[in-house]
């Protein structure tokens, strides 16, 4: 098979943004607004992106409701983080949340008001005042739909300043150089079928994370670690992907996500003993301590033979007695969202939820400025020259072990802008026709060529559920050695069950059979780093709680974990040292000491 087999169609830009989420849009207006020629590429349409999902707000010290401070909002995020933050990386997300989100304002997103006409703000899980006194309202919030509206703005200004989309193009491979410099992209037009090769000084990974290598999780069916993927194919490492957040309130048996805002509201968890347990575990922070000590705690529960329902296995949500006028005003989404899929009407009756997988820590890994690094022996920081990552697809790393709710709608605009200002340093505007390497593309048509042709015994479907199922059981809440060898065995099974894959399809055009195919590996790229970095680290920290070490150790593991997967899904792990210092003598480094809420 040959390249002359299919359309290809050239295209040069200064920079090619992958993904149109709330990072990818807002990278992308940045550097248009700069005059850097940039395109954005995107699976679904923009405002289908994941980020819509986004529900109870955005975190930024603005002391709308009671005083506040960026300092007490960094000191949350490092603790929240079990001290596997880089603070310089989160000095600039909390001291830049401030006027990241006045200019969300400034660009129309419509949140709500207080009386007075100020942003309305909600406490959240683990934002506390004076340094982890008392929970404080930071969440900045547009009902329990924030992301919707933020989502809705960024794509507005976008078209404002005229950038150009490719809508429904799925993203296949990195173009890499000789020298390791990352020069473009490979596409496929979903609609018609063309290959597109897009060469561009710099290529910025916004595609999301990847929520799908799970059977229950909150994300979009598009969720699959396209961008992680790519930057794997192309012999980069992954960063901290042992880091998987389960959110504690996930609906029972349907994943949807009731917002942590319905908590900073004053709605509380209960047992079937209807005790509100949180109290034994976060005497201060109670149902707002982080979301890892949260799911811990409701998975100890039902463990313990406390859980609600036929079969004991989940944990109610009370917000029946906010009243119907808070839940009309605050939480109209998940008052609705409990209606269709739980059956339940909030303001009568409790919501059944259970701790669900939402969000990845890990991801490419960057520097505070979106620059994705390639660490090597002499230099933990080294750039990969021409590639950025931004938004849960990146680890720059804020989020640590573990991410505050909030600061994930504020790391997407934060640093989608600290690449549009990275950008205009380093890419020299107009510049943007460059030769490629003489097989720039070909990788990407040899994996189409394949997969299209694949006629093992198992559909993609058999190995995507086989997947899931592993992860969801042996990389859960609580890990052991036990659960992640077997895990660890069973998924390189399923990785090396794709050479027998089959697909249905051959078409070049909207065939979502390959798509899933595609979307599939790249998950399982995702899955075998995510459980063989599980596996190898020998303490808890945040989301990774390994009963057989149930301690955090800072001695031999305060380091983020490199993961790199070649094409025979062979995982080599390194490590590389967390920044213990922060970004100016604003503020000083804060000392790792015992978590507690
Ligand atoms: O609970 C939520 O509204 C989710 C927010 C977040 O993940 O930041």
């Amino acid at each position: 098979m040959a390249e002359k087999d299919y359309e290809i169609i050239d295209h040069a830009h200064d920079v090619i943004v992958v993904g149109a989420g709330g990072a990818g849009l807002r990278a992308t207006f940045g550097m248009v607004a700069a005059g850097l020629k940039t395109a954005c590429i995107s699976k679904v349409f923009p405002t289908r992106s994941h980020t819509v999902a986004a529900q109870g707000g955005v975190g930024a010290a603005l002391g709308n409701m009671a005083e506040d401070n960026w300092k007490w909002h960094m000191y949350d995020t490092v603790k929240g983080a079990d001290w596997l933050g880089d603070q310089d990386a989160i000095e600039y997300m909390c001291r830049e949340a401030i006027p990241a989100v006045y200019e969300l304002e400034h660009y129309g997103v419509p949140f709500s008001r207080t009386e007075d006409g100020k942003i309305y703000q909600r406490p959240f899980g683990g934002h506390m005042r004076n340094f982890g006194e008392a929970p404080v309202e930071r969440a900045c919030a547009a009902a329990d739909r924030t992301g919707h509206a933020i989502l809705h703005t960024l794509y507005q200004q976008s078209l404002k300043h005229d950038a150009e989309f490719f809508v429904e193009y799925f993203a296949l491979d990195l173009i890499m150089d000789d020298d390791g410099v990352c020069r473009g992209v490979m596409a496929w037009n979903l609609a018609d079928g063309t290959l597109h090769r897009f060469t561009a000084q710099l290529v910025v990974l916004a595609t999301g994370g990847y929520g799908r290598s799970y059977f229950s999780c909150t994300s979009a069916h598009t969720c699959t670690g396209d961008g992680s993927g790519m930057a794997a194919r192309a012999g980069l490492p992954l960063q901290d992907m042992e880091f998987v957040q389960f959110h504690p309130t996930g609906i029972y048996g349907a994943g949807c996500l009731i917002t942590e805002g319905a908590r900073g509201e004053g709605g509380y968890l209960t047992n079937s003993q209807g005790e509100a347990f949180m109290e034994r575990y976060a005497p201060t922070a109670k149902d707002l301590a982080s979301r890892d000590v949260v799911s811990r705690a409701m998975t100890i529960e039902i463990r313990e033979g406390r859980g609600v329902g036929q079969e004991n296995d989940h944990i109610f949500l009370h917000l029946e007695h906010l009243g119907g006028d808070v839940l009309h005003k605050r939480l109209p989404g998940i008052t609705e969202t409990a209606r269709i899929f739980s059956g339940v009407d909030a303001t009568k009756d409790p919501i059944p939820v259970l701790p669900t997988v939402h969000y990845n820590m890990g991801g490419v890994p960057t520097n505070y400025r979106g620059e994705a690094l390639r660490p090597t022996a002499s230099d933990p920081d080294a750039v990969c020259p021409g590639l950025m990552a931004i938004g849960e697809a990146a680890c720059v790393s804020v989020h640590g072990a573990n991410r505050l709710g909030t600061n994930s709608l504020l790391d997407l605009v934060v640093f989608g802008r600290a690449a549009a200002i990275r950008a205009t340093e380093i890419v020299d505007k107009g510049a943007q026709s460059r030769s490629l390497p003489k097989d720039a593309g070909m990788q990407s048509i040899q994996r189409l060529e394949r997969l299209r042709n694949a006629d093992g015994g198992l559909t993609t479907a058999d190995i995507r559920l086989n997947m899931q199922r592993v992860m969801q059981t042996d990389a859960a809440v609580f890990r052991t050695d036990k659960t992640l060898k077997e895990g660890c065995e069973k998924i390189d099974a399923s990785a090396r069950s794709l050479a027998d894959i089959k697909l249905n399809d051959r078409s070049m055009i909207w065939n979502s059979d390959l798509v899933e195919a595609l979307e599939l590996e790249n998950l399982m790229a995702c899955s075998k780093v995510t459980i063989e970095s599980a596996a190898a680290r020998k303490e808890s920290r945040g989301a990774h709680a390994h009963e057989d070490y149930p301690d955090r150790d800072d001695t031999e593991w305060m380091k983020h974990t490199l993961a790199y997967v070649d094409g025979n899904w062979n995982v080599r792990l390194d490590y590389r040292p967390v920044h213990t210092y922060t970004l100016t003598d604003e503020v000083e480094y804060i000392e790792p000491k015992a978590r507690v809420y």
